[in-house]
């Protein structure tokens, strides 16, 4: 009996000692890592063993089986004690390779301790009675009982941390039927997996889709809980200046950066990152930051801005982000009404749906002698002011008036005025088109003073000004306001002297 109680004791010593030698934050030699491979061996052994114990020592409550298992009980807690100490001691080793999330690796030692005290506990309760009888007397029964329910408790939680650890939190709702799923409160089963972004058309990038990835597979050993090779990965500052070697990436050039080298090693390098023993990157994921790199590594880049490749397409299709709505399509515009169309189209206009299952139409003057009538078209135009995106009344005889009533369609982005009656005091109508894109004055009398109207657009990207009253003056006024905008003026406006040198 000494004897156990002394060996006991020596088990928990080692115990203690482990945890007190903590992981270094240097690389692990090969024979840790080694015997840390033994604890998912191990670790099976105290549950199953700790488990019957308690289911024994259960039945042995009944008056026809009391004391029947009590030596059974003993020896498996016994066994128990032991495995579960060599549990944690290869469980230390095999955290020491790291890679692991802080927080629930944290618990999990903890709770691998508690087994390992309390299962020590009620073995020394059941080997030796005169201990409860000297020191506990009539609590004897009770403290047994609650040394093995903590110990059970404490076997479950540990098994439930490890779970979490190896396998992800949802191990274990994975494969939860719909209908519960949503009862807990988790998505469908098919948007496992999917974005779900707020506002996707104002997401970076980075935030979607690069961010993630260093999230999930590197930032245990790269982030504020252990910087490994002296390199964090959790902001865009710390990737940027990199580790000890320096900078992990080289933007627009992912075969000379050594964040993509580090991937894409073979798994019998040391240098292989994630680390062998850590969750792999999966292929699309490597791919998705390779692609980034090359693509120039930027931060500040949004997803609608983006060009895919076509392996990153396929990609974020199957994320759900194959189309992110923009601009008027990203509006929740109620479709038009056929009969709204069938008048405007009586009055001499082509009226055609912009695109496939969209609520919005282009509507173009056919016949230009039936688009001067201003009020009769404005009517007609009413109904349908929030479908129509693509105006053309070019070579109407479309004068102010009309283009007053222009400004009542909210969401117009492409505005054809070319060769109209249009003028100065027409363009200060267009001012709050908060959508227009594309508009084309050519051949109008439009001038200088018109255009100032315009610099306000927040949309607009390509106006056309050939054959107007604008000069230079009013073209590079035009462009400092909105310096992404494409101006064509047809020829240069500047004359040109004839080449007189003469060859
Ligand atoms: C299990 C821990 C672990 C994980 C997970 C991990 N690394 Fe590492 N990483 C290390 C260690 C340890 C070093 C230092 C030793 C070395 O250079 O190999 C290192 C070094 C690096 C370096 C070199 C840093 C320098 O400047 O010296 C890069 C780059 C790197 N890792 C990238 C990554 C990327 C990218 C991921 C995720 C895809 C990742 N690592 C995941 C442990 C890890």
């Amino acid at each position: 009996m000494k004897q156990s109680l002394f060996w006991l004791g020596v088990g928990l010593a080692f115990v203690v000692l482990m945890l007190v030698m903590v992981p270094g934050s240097g690389r692990p030699s090969d024979f840790s890592l080694f015997l840390g491979r033994f604890h998912p061996l191990v670790v099976h052994l105290p549950i199953g063993i700790l488990v019957v114990a308690v289911l024994l020592e259960a039945l042995s409550r009944m008056p026809s089986l009391r004391g029947r298992y009590d030596t059974g009980i003993l020896a498996l807690l016994y066994i128990g004690v032991w495995s579960s100490i060599l549990a944690v001691a290869a469980g230390l080793y095999l955290a020491q390779g790291g890679g692991y999330a802080a927080g629930q690796l944290a618990w999990h030692k903890r709770m691998g301790v508690l087994v390992v005290l309390f299962a020590s506990l009620a073995y020394l309760y059941k080997v030796w009675p005169g201990l409860s009888e000297r020191w506990l007397r009539h609590w004897e029964r009770r403290v047994y009982g609650i040394a093995l329910g903590v110990m059970l408790l404490a076997v479950t939680l540990t098994g439930h941390f490890g779970g979490v650890l190896t396998h992800g939190p949802d191990y274990l709702s994975r494969y939860l039927p719909d209908g519960l799923r949503q009862m807990a409160g988790l998505p469908k089963k098919a948007d496992i997996g999917r974005l779900q972004l707020e506002n996707p058309a104002e997401t970076t990038v980075y935030a979607a889709l690069i961010a993630p990835i260093l999230q999930s597979r590197c930032t245990a050993c790269h982030g504020p809980d252990a910087q490994r090779g002296g390199l964090r990965l959790d902001t865009p500052d710390f990737i940027t200046e990199g580790g000890d070697d320096g900078p992990p990436i080289v933007a627009g050039e992912a075969h000379e950066s050594a964040l993509i080298h580090r991937i894409w090693l073979p798994v019998s390098s040391d240098k292989k990152m994630p680390p062998l023993e850590s969750p792999q990157l999966s292929i699309a994921e490597a791919e998705l930051l390779r692609w980034w790199i090359d693509a120039g590594a930027s931060f500040e880049e949004l997803l609608p801005e983006v060009e895919w490749s076509p392996v990153t397409q396929t990609i974020v299709d199957h994320m759900g982000l194959g189309e992110i709505r923009t601009g008027i399509f990203a509006l929740d515009t109620v479709p038009p009404d056929s009969m709204d169309i069938v008048q405007l189209a009586g009055l001499g206009l082509a009226v055609t749906p912009l695109a496939e299952n969209e609520p919005y139409l282009q509507v173009r003057c056919v016949h230009p002698e039936t688009c001067t009538d201003a009020g009769g078209l404005q009517e007609a135009l009413r109904p349908l002011a929030r479908n129509i995106a693509w105006l053309d009344l070019g070579r109407s005889g479309a004068g102010d008036d009309l283009v007053e009533g222009i400004a009542d369609l909210p969401h117009v982005t492409r505005l054809h005025l070319q060769q109209t009656l249009v003028t100065d005091a027409g363009l200060a109508d267009l001012g709050d088109l908060e959508f227009l894109e594309y508009l084309n004055l050519y051949g109008t009398a439009v001038t200088d003073s018109g255009l100032i109207h315009l610099e306000t657009l927040p949309a607009l990207r390509s106006i056309y000004l050939w054959q107007t009253g604008v000069t230079d003056e009013g073209v590079r006024r035009l462009q400092t306001a909105i310096p992404d905008l494409y101006i064509n003026t047809g020829l240069s406006l500047t004359p040109v002297e004839p080449d007189t040198t003469g060859s």
